[in-house]
């Protein structure tokens, strides 16, 4: 068994779901369900939506206009939780009995605290695959991207009840690798490379290319050692496997910095002997053919035809993932498969798919590609070319100097080592949020700006609601009211919004779409900070309201910082 294998059966044996509150034990799962029955026709609690603001009652459900109407009538009888409905058109407006469910919602999300809006879901396993950089380059903008969104994909899907497993793939073999070995017998300085493995390889990287411009005979060269390592030079091999080890020793660090880590380490070398044998299998069974001159090619209709195996028996990046995919699904026997990869690849994954669904890989199974747009600079995608490509560390850098600037105005009160600690943590947050705000098929570049506005659209200012919460609750005290009153409008609004979360989840989770959760969350810290600018929490006379709004405050907190988890956005306790 190698080493990839044994991670990830490993991880498979332990990991199990998180225990999760089954969907239909939410409040407004109940209050769904007393609708339900009263109209004869069942609606869950995701299908309430709240209305426009000109529009009066707390949910407004989409119908017919005689589905509506008869609805109408049937609610204005005694039915639990619900006041009344009014048919408008093909809409039903749905009035609440609001002190009495929202009053449920917020003992129901301080009681489950770090589990509110999670749903129990069959538990069975999904391979989330993502980051899967090329080993001896720094993390590509792209391999961040697919790291975050992967990430915010796994905890989705966490939250709703699967068994995760976190795999990266890397990309650890092929001819480029000649190249590698070939510059480095040449002029490589193992101290240097010791000592700053990745940028160091990428200079030899470099200085190949540059050299090999002019002579051509180190093409060559590099061909016949990336010869000898398809073939198990012993020599060659070892000195790969080090330049494997090195890469993901940095790749490590930067994914601590964003509090990420992988289950398994796999890569394109690990299937390389199972990639000549996947394309055997699809000569044998008829699903490819030889092409001219002996290579492997797959043909299908409406799809470019492609190779998998050259006619010297070296294996092609399908045939890889083929065995890689067909291992996932025969052998671990994991029926939902997601790769995180970038748009581009889309007709990739496609060709991927339709060949091992012919091949027989797939049958149960299902294999999905989540891809992303684009990382732009000056409104054109990167490019190393172009000098416009930035490395994930420059970057880090740039967002860790820009937050201290925010946080100096905002708060200067702080000691230089919390102000770090803080600085990190919007930095941080600023790079995640601006990948995943806005849904990920579309591009992203990176806007200073915004990312470090904190009047809104940005982590920061999600982070900043939070904060202020904890230090309301810290000034004032976490007075908790068992029946909660609520007086103003505002006040329904925002508890109304804490009620729909765990819907939100799970539909966030179903479309691996982490920005109709950022949206969401956009909506409560909104609502939260009307509602506080409006009544005065800690100067409310009255005990039991003061009370009651510090609980709603409290409940906010929470949903804010699940959600922000969701999103793998760090927060700070202070701001
Ligand atoms: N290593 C590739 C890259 O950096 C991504 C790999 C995507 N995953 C896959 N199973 N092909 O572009």
């Amino acid at each position: 068994m190698n080493a990839y294998e044994k991670q990830i059966r490993r991880a498979l044996r332990r990991k199990k779901a998180a225990p999760c509150i089954p969907e239909n034990s939410y409040f407004l799962s109940r209050v769904a369900k007393a609708a339900s029955a009263a109209i004869e026709k069942n609606i869950s609690a995701r299908a309430f939506t709240a209305p426009p603001p000109h529009i009066p009652g707390d949910f407004m459900l989409v119908l017919t206009p005689e589905g509506a109407s008869h609805a109408a009538q049937a609610l204005s009888g005694e039915v639990p939780f619900i006041a009344r409905g009014e048919a408008q058109g093909a809409f039903l407006n749905l009035f609440l009995n609001r002190d009495a469910v929202y009053g449920e919602v917020l003992t129901e999300v301080l009681e489950q605290g770090n589990r509110y809006g999670t749903t129990a879901g069959d538990g069975t396993p999904v391979i989330v695959e993502y980051s899967s950089p090329n080993i001896a380059k720094p993390l590509g903008v792209n391999n961040l991207r697919s790291t975050l969104i992967g990430e915010s994909v796994a905890r989705l899907h966490e939250y709703t009840g699967r068994a995760v497993l976190r795999d990266n793939y890397l990309g650890d073999w092929g001819q480029q690798f000649g190249k590698l070995l070939c510059a480095y017998e040449l002029w490589g300085d193992r101290r240097k490379i010791r000592k700053n493995p990745v940028p160091e390889l990428k200079e030899l990287y470099v200085e190949f290319e540059k050299r090999a411009a002019e002579d051509p005979s180190l093409e060559e060269k590099a061909r016949a050692l990336a010869q000898r390592l398809e073939t198990g030079d012993r020599h060659l091999t070892a000195l790969w496997k080090k330049f494997r080890t090195l890469s993901i020793r940095d790749f490590k660090k930067m994914y601590g910095r964003f509090g990420i880590s992988f289950d398994a380490y796999g890569g394109e070398h690990f299937f390389v002997e199972e990639g000549k044998r996947a394309a055997e299998a699809c000569l044998a069974k008829n699903v490819c053919t030889r092409g001219e001159g002996g290579a492997v090619v797959a043909e299908f209709p409406e799809l470019p035809g492609f190779i998998l195996m050259r006619s010297d028996g070296a294996t092609l990046y399908h045939a890889r993932d083929l065995a890689q995919l067909a291992f996932r699904t025969q052998e671990l026997k994991v029926r939902d498969i997601r790769y995180i990869v970038g748009g581009e690849q889309t007709l990739y994954f496609r060709q991927l798919f339709e060949l091992a669904k012919r091949i027989g890989f797939m049958a149960g199974s299902e294999a999905l590609h989540v891809g992303f747009g684009l990382v732009l600079a000056e409104g054109k995608r990167m490019s190393t070319r172009r000098g416009t490509s930035v490395e994930v560390a420059e970057l880090l850098e740039r967002a860790t100097e820009k937050a201290r600037e925010v946080i100096a105005a905002k708060s200067p009160d702080v000691s230089p080592r919390e102000r770090e600690a803080i600085a990190e943590a919007v930095g941080i947050g600023a790079i995640v949020y601006n990948d995943l705000h806005q849904s990920r098929e579309r591009d992203i570049s990176f806007d200073w700006e915004k990312m470090l506005n904190v009047e809104g659209g940005s982590a920061v200012y999600l982070q900043y609601t939070h904060a202020r919460i904890l230090s309301l609750l810290a000034k004032v005290g976490g007075a908790q009211s068992a029946k909660p009153i609520f007086k103003e409008g505002e006040e329904y609004f925002l508890a109304r919004e804490l009620a729909i979360f765990p819907f939100v989840v799970s539909r966030a989770a179903e479309h691996d779409a982490p920005h109709m959760v950022a949206g969401y969350l956009e909506r409560v810290a909104g609502l939260f900070n009307t509602f506080y600018g409006k009544v005065n929490v800690s100067g409310t006379a009255d005990p039991a309201l003061r009370a009651s709004r510090l609980t709603l405050s409290k409940a906010a907190g929470q949903v804010l910082k699940n959600g922000l988890w969701l999103l793998n956005v760090p927060l700070p306790q202070r701001l």
